[in-house]
């Protein structure tokens, strides 16, 4: 089970304050469980893990062998909450290197759908060009520009490359069961398609087949996954003390430093496979919290890599700062540095040792001096890298993410900000409905 340690926070706030959220985080949570506060129609991810049926999880493993034994490689078409938690995990859990492969028992999962970049579509699709290739699309809205577009790109290609009946296999829809292009474009060309439940918001959404599906099809145990996240939900409910309750104890830790000026979390990791767990976690507290002109800053590094850049200014720089360390307790494999007998660089004093014992070194060497530097440290411990670990991580960011937003006294479950980009861009691509809108936003130019 991950551990929380906030020990190296105390220096700069005390227990007494973190405590004094005892009462207002029991609140939160009840809050959640009852369905009072604001964004109360978005909270079907609460008790999600525990109420996912063994029948749903076959129907989802029965469709990513469809893919597997169709695809080379499968497009994951989507962005933000349709697109970070399956990266996530699935960066989380793969080798690194074997995608490289020529032959590949897996198929290769590549992204799409979450940025508008001309150059990336286009290498994507030369790339994709005489490949057997498949597409799950990813949209909760079905009508999101960027998703829309690369997979009209995509739903082309593959239907020009492997004919109508093989495109209508190996494309997969993952959207609302009634309402958006996506939907009507499933229905009409008989996708495959699962359904985003109307109360589960994207940022919240890993859990559903928005993430599940394509964790399944590059090869991963989605019953271990979701069995972590539900002994996460069993470890952070309401019937569990303050103290003992991960998710509590975070968003009471992470508030108290805000409210001592600690504007800005940075979310760190000595792992690179953990890169876009911290880029969902960044999603998840950014859209959740950053409203009302209220909000931590949700950040993130991998280190060692970003101590030799950003490090100075953790180090040095303006005292708003406080990390939340991801450490995983052990890696998958052993490799031991050799023995040199000329010891030319010399690292023979390293002879023998595990990277890893090395990189762990950085780890406690970095929290000293950055706790010594003026930032506070908490520390998250993850006993491997493991569907069952993960499946914990996931769930005790979203709960501690939801009395965390309810703390800070914002709606953690809406995201009105966004909106703003999607209006006047549609304005200045002369969308239909937006005229007036063009007009105005022409005469700002
Ligand atoms: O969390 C969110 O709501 C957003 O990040 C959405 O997930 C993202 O904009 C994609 O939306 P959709 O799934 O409707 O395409």
């Amino acid at each position: 089970m991950i551990n929380l340690n906030i020990e190296k926070t105390l220096g700069f706030v005390s227990m007494e304050s973190v405590n004094a959220y005892e009462a207002e985080v029991m609140a939160a949570q009840e809050a959640l469980e009852k369905g009072t506060r604001p964004g109360n129609d978005f909270l079907g991810w609460l008790h999600l893990p525990s109420s996912i049926t063994k029948e749903h999880l076959a129907d989802l493993k029965a469709t990513a062998q469809t893919l597997r034994e169709n695809c080379e490689v499968v497009v994951v078409a989507g962005i933000g909450g349709s697109y970070l938690g399956a990266r996530a995990v699935i960066e989380a859990l793969s080798n690194s290197f074997t995608w490289l492969q020529e032959k590949n028992e897996t198929p290769v999962i590549l992204y799409a759908g979450h940025n508008i970049g001309e150059d990336y579509l286009y290498e994507l699709t030369e790339y994709l060009k005489g490949k057997k290739f498949g597409v799950i699309n990813i949209s909760k809205s079905g009508t999101t520009t960027e998703t829309a577009l690369a997979f009209r790109l995509l739903k082309k290609q593959c239907e020009d490359q492997r004919g109508k009946e093989m495109a209508q296999k190996v494309i997969v829809a993952v959207t609302d069961a009634k309402k958006g292009a996506a939907r009507v474009t499933a229905d009409k060309e008989g996708y495959k398609s699962f359904i985003i439940p109307d109360n589960v918001g994207g940022r919240f959404s890993v859990l559903t087949p928005v993430g599940l599906l394509p964790i399944a099809v590059a090869g991963f145990d989605i019953e271990k996954l979701v069995a972590g996240a539900a002994a996460m939900e069993k470890a952070c409910g309401l019937d569990v003390p303050f103290a003992q309750n991960p998710a509590a104890l975070y968003a009471a830790t992470r508030n108290a430093l805000y409210n001592s000026g600690k504007k800005i979390e940075i979310l760190v990791n000595f792992n690179p496979k953990l890169h876009y767990v911290s880029e969902w976690w960044k999603q998840l507290y950014g859209e959740s919290e950053g409203k009302e002109n209220k909000g931590i800053f949700p950040a993130a590094v991998d280190f060692s890599t970003d101590l030799h850049s950003m490090g100075q200014w953790i180090q040095e720089g303006e005292r708003t700062i406080y990390e939340t360390v991801i450490s995983v307790e052990k890696v998958s494999h052993k490799l031991e540095v050799p023995t040199d007998s000329e010891n030319l660089d010399g690292l023979n004093f390293l002879a023998g040792k595990r990277v890893d014992e090395v990189n762990k070194m950085a780890e406690l060497g970095t929290q000293l001096a950055h706790v010594d530097g003026g930032v506070p440290n908490i520390r998250v411990v993850i006993p491997s890298l493991s569907e069952e670990s993960i499946g914990e991580l996931l769930y005790f960011f979203e709960k501690a993410c939801g009395i965390s937003g309810y703390l800070l006294g914002v709606n953690p479950f809406n995201q009105p900000g966004v909106e703003a980009y999607k209006k006047n861009m549609f304005a200045l691509l002369n969308k239909p409905g937006y005229e007036e809108a063009s007009k105005a936003i022409q005469a700002r130019l």
